[in-house]
């Protein structure tokens, strides 16, 4: 078979989350570039438009919904809307999220009092919850509504190699909220598959957005994770597109619930 055929991901109706900015913005805009039909959900509206901005006079078909996507009932209205104007829903990148805030650790490797355990407040707890697991939740039953009498699609997560293994110079929260959010794409795709609704996780290591206020800019930061990543550098947002393009695509076609790490080998451990 043809590379052309195995990832045509063309005329496909998409929606990302979390789509102005770093990943998001990624798998939006291969997507795009490569013919799908793409509806661009953020709640930063400024950069939205910048960002749908940039891509129409790319000559791309993109659209733009400011959501925010703890909010579930204008996430419904938000998916509801994108259908309405592509005619179906047949990719939906559940990737909107926010960073873990500060670790026990930071990147000197000192305790930092603001990340130990007995100091994480309620808001910071709830905030991971809401951001990171709660609304992957909503996203992936605000798709379910318009895939399943349909009679498939493809659901991608954002998850985090947090899912996989603790972390020191990330918030304690961030963590059990990723690993549910990966558990949950395995529940989804379990459920979903006899309906042709395929459902599988992207798990990112360090990679170079803007989360966080952009805390992977800066040099200590950065220095830190080109230390610990066996490829000594971090990810780069035109790095996650063929991952993105894959997992909407033909080539993927017999994979769900499966959770694909992205991370330079940081999982790995550490090495010279
Ligand atoms: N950058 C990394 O190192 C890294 C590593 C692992 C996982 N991730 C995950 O990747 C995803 C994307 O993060 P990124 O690194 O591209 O960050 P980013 O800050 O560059 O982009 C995230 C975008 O999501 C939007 N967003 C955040 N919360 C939202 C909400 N409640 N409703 C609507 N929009 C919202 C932001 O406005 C922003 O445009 C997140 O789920 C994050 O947890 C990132």
């Amino acid at each position: 078979m043809r590379a052309d055929a195995l990832f045509d991901v063309r005329g496909l109706a998409t929606i990302v989350t979390g789509a102005a900015s770093g990943i998001g913005l990624a798998c939006a805009e291969v997507m795009a570039a490569n013919g799908a039909r793409v509806t661009l959900m953020d709640r930063n509206a400024n950069e939205l438009e910048n960002a749908v901005g940039r891509l129409t006079s790319d000559g791309m078909d993109v659209r733009g919904e400011v959501v925010d996507v703890t909010d579930r009932a204008g996430l419904n209205l938000a998916f509801d809307a994108a259908a309405r104007v592509h005619g179906r829903m047949d990719v939906v990148f559940a990737n909107a999220g926010v960073g873990g805030g500060a670790g026990f650790l930071t990147v000197k490797g000192e305790r930092n009092p603001d990340g130990a355990f007995e100091n994480i407040s309620d808001q910071r707890w709830d905030d991971a919850v809401a951001n990171n697991l709660s609304s992957m939740f909503w996203s992936i039953q605000a798709a379910v509504r318009h895939m399943k009498p349909q009679g498939g699609g493809r659901i991608i997560v954002t998850t985090s190699i947090a899912a996989i293994k603790a972390e020191s110079v990330v918030g304690t929260p961030y963590m059990p909220v990723k690993a549910g959010a990966a558990h949950l794409v395995k529940q989804a795709a379990l459920e979903l598959a006899r309906y042709g609704i395929l459902v599988n996780a992207i798990a990112p290591g360090p990679f170079l957005t803007n989360i966080s206020g952009r805390k992977m800019f800066d040099p200590d930061v950065r220095g830190y994770h080109e230390r610990v990543v066996p490829m000594k550098r971090l990810g780069t947002t035109d790095e996650m597109m063929g991952l993105a393009l894959f997992l909407a695509s033909p080539a993927s076609k017999y994979i769900t619930g499966t959770q694909i790490v992205i991370d330079g080998g940081a999982t790995l451990g550490s090495a010279d």
